[in-house]
């Protein structure tokens, strides 16, 4: 007989976004003629930028051609790609990362879900909460947690965000080995200032533990001074893994690219205490089940460190961020708290009232859809998250049937 691995049977049956979309379906079903607009998931509107579409229709030109053709690439990505992303996204910063030690893949959310395999099983994982559920589910699913009870799984320690931390936990008297951080935050959109994150990387140094930072979003990052890497702060190297994405940076959730930062000399410890350095690890894990991002895609995700390039991606993230600052002024003015929106896509909004009910009532009286905040934990209770990836017509037009029906 097959056993099932029982510690699926302890999560939600689906995936947050998948439950959103089984309601919008249901919604759209019952009323055809509905305009939906879209600001439940955080997936990008906006074409892919000319440079990014005009060196991916020159790398689809190599593989046609014998003498340019490229068959299956390096694991951890082509030294091109690797290079730029040094360069551009570390260096410039005056952060010290190694073209060695990125591992480009096809996305930061499978990396941040993959990432637990190389812990033991029994190490201690604190989460924030509201949490991006993937960093959850992952370790539920690999047997690191009892059962869940009223939202919060037994094992897991929980680090509140919520109105009087900024949404910004501290690690004060925090007992963990592995902590997951996520700045810009998914889903308040809350910043950490480098004296936070500062504290954070000390805390971990000094109790050899390791933080996972998700950077995903550090491109949306206007307000000089926030960080916009883990490296910044003093000592990281020795305590962190970073993940990046192009998703949100460049339009890529349909072609699929992100990276991780494993820096040479970060250790996790066996049980007799002695130093395993987890870059060899990660390579060994991405050699063995991933046989790299496609040419195409690196040559796309290549073009968005040149100036066209990059000129053209920031200007498409203005433009989101624009339509967070449409939303968060009309919110406001409605009477509502909204944390997020300047240095971030989603807005997270103090609906004073139960979320889903609000999820519900947005979807069936405004044709909009929005993120229940209690989907992201139960500190989310209370909120509802709205993404700002969509056209100005749409932002626009949601702007106005939400205050008709809240105003
Ligand atoms: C979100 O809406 O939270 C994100 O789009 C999900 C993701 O990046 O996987």
């Amino acid at each position: 007989m097959i056993h099932a691995n029982e510690n699926y049977l302890k999560i939600q049956a689906s995936y947050l976004f998948t439950e959103i979309a089984h309601r919008v379906k249901a919604h759209q079903d019952a009323h055809p003629e509905a305009k939906v607009i879209r600001l439940g998931i955080g997936d990008v509107t906006e074409p892919l930028a000319p440079a990014v579409v005009a060196a991916m229709h020159k790398a689809v030109d190599d593989e046609a051609s014998r003498e340019t053709f490229r068959g299956y690439g390096p694991e951890q990505g082509y030294p091109f790609l690797r290079d730029a992303i040094a360069q551009n996204d570390f260096r410039k910063l005056g952060v010290d990362v190694e073209p060695d030690e990125i591992f480009v893949s096809d996305g930061a959310k499978c990396d941040c879900g993959n990432i637990q395999e190389l812990f033991g099983r029994n190490v201690k994982i604190a989460v924030p909460d509201p949490v991006y559920p993937v960093y959850v589910d992952t370790n539920v699913m690999a047997g690191r947690t009892g059962a869940n009870s009223g939202g919060r799984y037994a094992g897991l320690v929980y680090l509140d965000g919520n109105a009087a931390n900024g949404f910004v936990p501290s690690p004060d008297d925090l007992d963990a080995d592995v902590v997951y951080l996520c700045f810009p935050n998914n889903p308040t959109g809350a910043t950490a200032t480098k004296t936070q994150l500062q504290e954070w990387v000390d805390w971990a140094r000094g109790r050899k533990a390791l933080l996972l930072f998700d950077a995903a979003y550090e491109a949306f990052i206007r307000t000089p001074g926030i960080p916009h890497s883990i490296y910044e702060c003093d000592g990281a190297r020795e305590c962190a893994i970073e993940f990046r994405s192009f998703s949100k940076t460049a339009g890529f959730t349909g072609v699929r690219c992100g990276y991780t930062v494993v820096p040479k000399g970060l250790c996790a410890w066996t049980e007799d205490g002695s130093p395993v350095e987890l870059r060899p690890l990660w390579t060994r894990r991405q050699t063995t089940k991933f046989n790299g991002c496609s040419y195409i895609t690196q040559r796309g995700a290549e073009a968005v460190y040149t100036p066209e390039g990059a000129a053209q991606t920031k200007a498409t993230i203005d433009f989101y961020l624009e339509n967070a600052r449409i939303m968060k002024e009309a919110l406001r003015g409605l009477g509502y708290d909204v944390t997020g929106g300047t240095d971030s896509p989603y807005l997270w909004v103090n609906v004073k009232g139960e979320s889903w009910a609000f999820f519900d009532r947005l979807l069936k009286e405004a044709n909009v859809v929005t993120t229940p905040g209690a989907g992201f934990g139960r500190a989310g209770e209370g909120y509802i998250r709205i993404s700002a990836f969509n056209s100005r017509e749409n932002v626009e037009e949601a702007v106005g049937r939400i205050a008709k029906v809240l105003g």
